[in-house]
């Protein structure tokens, strides 16, 4: 959360900090604010709620500075307000400071600094850093293995060593007009190298425009950025090799394309997106006659050979993506399956279970409780002393370059592209697509599958492209038209059974996400233990009936909904006349495997909910109080 861009160099800073702080908004929303350097001043500019009220406060101010920094904030501490925005500067008003992250010891830091005379204007825990700077700076104590024209990075790395928490850092200093300094602590930061100049930021597509050429620092690493150069160190001091590799995101993935929001392209996008998962994944030339597996996960036989059980963890939408995961790891392949929020399993993991593939899912790689989740397990695996408990870890990710990928050993790429809308759907989509690829691998391995059924569901997975291609083109008209139905109503709920159950969490968090309507996901069979009650003509019901094993189940349970007076939508096969017959409002879907269904099924979820947005005028694309990536506790 929270968005930091920099820049130094021989171009305008302030318009580079504004685009770049444009494509992380998606990371907050409260403020935002930046700082630039030149002539011996150092200008700072803030303003609360979007970046638009920024650029306002900008217009018609020349700023000629070669050097600044910028923020896009998500509030995690004080209010989002204008004096809590960042940049913060030390009392002096010379140092200028981003963070994201949470600096988990700064009451104790702010009394100190206070009581050596700091004076601090804000609510936040960010603002004891530039005191703690200009402290160290005044007074520099230590073990100083720097030069004395690293004054301004020696300060800046002793406070460092006295932050506790999960941050990034970008600063700069009047008294130091041609220095950036920039540092990474579990939050993501990279730095851009151009000619002649340094850019960095919280996340790529920031830099994209300018290079391509990248460095993404680790943990516990600072970076002085210069006209001439980039040092990178440790906290203790010491320099390191380090060298840019090369992106291959393209700018164009940061544009709209003529659609109203991010979110409508992205959906858009969808069959794409399966279509290169396909090609990526599925060994083309495969048939039953073969004697391998028709997956190309390139993951090793010590990782998935001989597993008892799987463990996935994961937050939000990843969350109800490993849900299908675990229908599939265990229906297909076979292995017993938790599903755990990474947020609980901290602070209460199950009692180790040997044998056990341990699975992060998280589209941006970047999410706190994640990471520390995966991380935790993985030292206490390693710890156990014992072969069979050891760790086997994989990150299901659309972030390749992420923090998750240097934290496990292995990845699969969701390969969905740039998801800019803060409501995940075309990434959904790609992490289904690898729970296909790892379950009928697994299934494979473990011959738990006949070669005829899994030549079926690959065929099956070959048809979705062009099935995702037609559920668009024939429901968006409809879908939009049937939003006007719900300008008034305040409570959803949705319903499916098996492999759809998660697909009915998915489409009311959509609808809670971007619509700000009370919406519910609950397994259609459990609706008469509870929720049946909340049933009135103005409570709509979505029901998520494919044929398959539950699909007679789930239309009695529609019918009991229909018996409250609840209007009944139903997401159901094509040309069914039982469905016709249940529903008030059909979004058919064609009618695939059940296996392959949710691929399918979630479309018109997402549809339903961007319209209901749309119309209502909602901010689509970045809904309140949200944000994309959470890279806090
Ligand atoms: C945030 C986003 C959600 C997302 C969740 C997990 O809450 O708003 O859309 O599902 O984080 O994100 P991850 O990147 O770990 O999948």
């Amino acid at each position: 959360m929270c968005g930091i861009v920099g820049y130094i160099g021989t171009q305008a800073a302030s318009s580079i900090l504004i685009e770049g702080l444009k494509t992380l908004e998606y990371r907050g929303y409260d403020s935002a604010g930046v700082a630039t350097i030149s002539e011996g001043q150092l200008q700072r500019t803030r303003a609360k709620g979007k970046l638009k009220n920024l650029q306002v406060k900008l217009e018609g101010l020349e700023d000629p500075a070669r050097l600044g920094i910028g923020h896009t904030r998500w509030a995690t501490h004080g209010k989002p307000e204008e004096h809590n925005a960042h940049p913060h500067t030390d009392t002096k008003e010379r140092i200028a400071v981003v963070q994201n992250g949470i600096i988990e010891n700064y009451r104790e830091l702010r009394e100190e600094l206070k009581a050596k005379g700091h004076e601090f204007r804000s609510d936040t825990d960010t603002e004891v850093i530039p005191h703690l700077i200009a402290e160290y700076l005044e007074n520099p104590t230590g073990d100083a293995v720097l030069t004395e024209q690293s004054r301004l990075l020696e300060a800046a790395r002793h406070a460092m060593t006295r932050l506790e928490g999960a941050f990034a850092i970008a600063l700069i200093s009047l008294d130091f007009p041609d220095e950036l300094i920039v540092v990474r602590q579990q939050a993501p930061l990279v730095i851009g190298f151009g000619q002649g100049e340094f850019f960095c930021a919280s996340d790529t597509p920031a830099i994209m425009p300018y290079t391509q050429a990248v460095l993404t620092l680790e943990n516990g690493e600072i970076a002085r950025l210069t006209p001439l150069g980039a040092e990178v160190y440790d906290f203790t001091g010491h320099r390191l090799k380090k060298y840019p590799q090369t992106l291959n995101w393209n700018p164009i993935m940061v544009e709209k394309q003529g659609f109203k929001h991010f979110m409508l392209k992205e959906i858009y996008e969808q069959p794409g997106v399966v279509r290169t998962c396909l090609e990526t994944y599925l060994d083309t030339a495969w048939d039953t006659q073969s004697s391998h597996s028709p997956i190309k996960l390139n993951l090793p036989d010590a990782l998935l050979d001989d597993l008892q059980h799987v463990q996935i963890l994961a937050c939000g939408t990843s969350w109800h993506a490993s849900l299908v995961g675990k229908y599939l790891l265990e229906q297909v392949s076979g292995i017993p399956t938790v599903v755990q929020y990474a947020s609980e399993f901290r602070y209460a993991p199950a009692p180790l279970m040997p044998h056990t593939l341990t699975i992060g899912v998280t589209q941006s790689g970047e999410t706190a409780d994640t990471l520390a989740a995966l991380d935790m397990e993985q030292q206490r695996r390693s710890k156990s002393g014992n072969a069979d408990y050891s760790p086997r870890m994989l990150g299901i990710t659309n972030r390749a370059d992420s923090s998750l990928s240097r934290l496990v050993p292995h990845i699969v790429d969701t390969k969905a592209g740039l998801e800019i809308g803060v409501a995940a759907t075309k990434t959904f989509v790609a992490q289904l697509m690898a729970f296909y690829f790892l379950s009928l691998d697994l299934a494979y391995r473990r011959q738990a599958i006949s070669l005829e059924r899994l030549a079926e569901i690959i065929e099956g997975l070959r048809q979705l492209p062009a099935q995702l291609e037609l559920v668009l083109e024939s429901q968006e008209r409809y879908v939009e038209e049937l939003s006007h139905d719900f300008s008034e109503t305040r409570d959803f709920i949705f319903i499916g059974r098996g492999i759809n159950y998660p697909i009915a969490l998915e489409g009311a968090l959509k609808l809670k996400e971007i619509s700000y309507i009370h919406a519910e996901g609950y397994p259609a069979g459990e609706m008469k233990h509870g929720p049946i009650a909340l049933l009135d003509e103005k409570v709509p019901v979505v029901a998520i009936a494919t044929k398959g094993t539950v699909y007679e189940k789930v239309l009695s349970n529609a019918q009991e909904a229909k018996a409250r007076d609840a209007r009944l939508i139903g997401v159901v096969p094509m040309n069914d006349p039982d469905a016709e017959e249940t529903f008030d409002a059909l979004l058919p879907v064609p009618n695939v495997d059940e296996l392959l269904s949710p691929i399918l099924t979630v479309v018109p979820l997402q549809l339903l909910s961007y319209h209901i947005a749309a119309r209502r005028g909602l901010d689509v694309d970045q809904p309140r109080n949200l944000a994309k990536s959470v890279t806090v506790e």
